[in-house]
């Protein structure tokens, strides 16, 4: 399996999959979705969303405006008060966190995504759990993918650095064989540098076939790797379309990418970026 930073890329590409309206073939197809942490606070707020087989999308927005409530509610880690979520053609909303997880769509949360004292393998067991055939074969696979895990697999979850740490937060969730994933902040406290290198992690598994949901803080980074995206104010999305169109976009950039073009991201073909990916190791 290639390794997203192997080669260093001089055109991020973007994520592929289909532009356009929602289809029956969508993967994920949130429509009114509604919920919070409690019946009388509502944080999401009638949000409509679609991920298609293949694509990476991005959800950003500002701070507290319900992008990881949202993902939280997608992955059955809280229940929808309203709307649906079809997931290959199936209603998911309310299935409860290990269903949905079985069904193919996997959460790598915002904070405590591994379990610090136990070691690398023990942690890629765990994310196993639910598929215990195919565990050995698929952690084989992982170790295969990502040499840093092998070489740490006995070393204990809270010794690896923030990019390994992220590395192997994604690995559990890959020991799901998942469809879908859903990828709250993976860059979050992370220098440019190891960003720049799980964002190549991200391009090479969407390139072997997963679909990726992603909240970003790094916005403008977030839209050079996405082909789609979402800006999420107040507990709906207000702006949709084509990452490359919202990055260009003035009303966009003002309120959530600091109204300024970032120079090492400029476009000089409306498409791709001008920047090198690092190496995962
Ligand atoms: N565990 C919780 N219990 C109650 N309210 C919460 C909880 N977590 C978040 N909230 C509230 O839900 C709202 C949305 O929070 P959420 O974490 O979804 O925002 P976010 O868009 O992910 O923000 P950030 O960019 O800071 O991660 C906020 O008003 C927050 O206070
Ligand atoms: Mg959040």
């Amino acid at each position: 399996m290639s390794q997203a930073g192997n080669a260093a890329r001089g055109n991020i590409p973007r994520g592929s999959g289909p532009e356009g309206d929602a289809s029956p073939d969508d993967l994920l197809n949130i429509v009114g979705l509604r919920g919070g942490y409690a019946a009388a606070d509502e944080i999401v707020k009638g949000a409509d969303l679609r991920v298609a087989p293949g694509e990476i999308v991005a959800l950003i927005g500002p701070n507290g405006a319900g992008k990881s409530t949202l993902l939280k509610l997608v992955a059955g880690l809280l229940r929808p008060s309203g709307g649906s979520v079809r997931f290959k053609e199936r209603e998911i909303a309310g299935l409860g966190a290990p269903a949905i997880s079985r069904a193919g769509l996997s959460f790598v949360p915002q904070e405590r995504n591994v379990f610090g004292t136990m070691s690398v393998a023990e942690n890629l067991e765990m994310g196993g759990y639910l598929d215990g055939a195919h565990a050995k074969k698929r952690m084989a696979e992982l170790y295969e993918r990502f040499p840093m895990l092998a070489d740490k697999r006995r070393a204990a979850a809270r010794t690896l650095s923030g990019g390994q740490r992220q590395i192997l937060a994604m690995a559990i969730a890959l020991m799901n064989a998942p469809d879908l994933l859903l990828l709250d902040e993976p860059t979050a406290g992370l220098s440019p540098r190891a960003a720049e290198e799980l964002f190549g992690t991200i391009l090479a598994l969407n390139e072997i076939g997963v679909a990726i949901l992603m909240v970003e803080q790094n916005a403008l980074e977030a839209l050079t790797v996405a082909g789609r995206a979402y800006v999420l104010a107040q507990g709906r999305p207000e702006h949709e379309g084509r990452a490359a169109d919202l990055a260009d976009d003035p009303t966009v950039r003002d309120l959530f990418l600091g109204g300024k073009a970032a120079p090492m991201l400029a476009r000089s073909d409306g498409e791709s970026s001008n920047r090198e990916m690092g190496n995962n190791t």
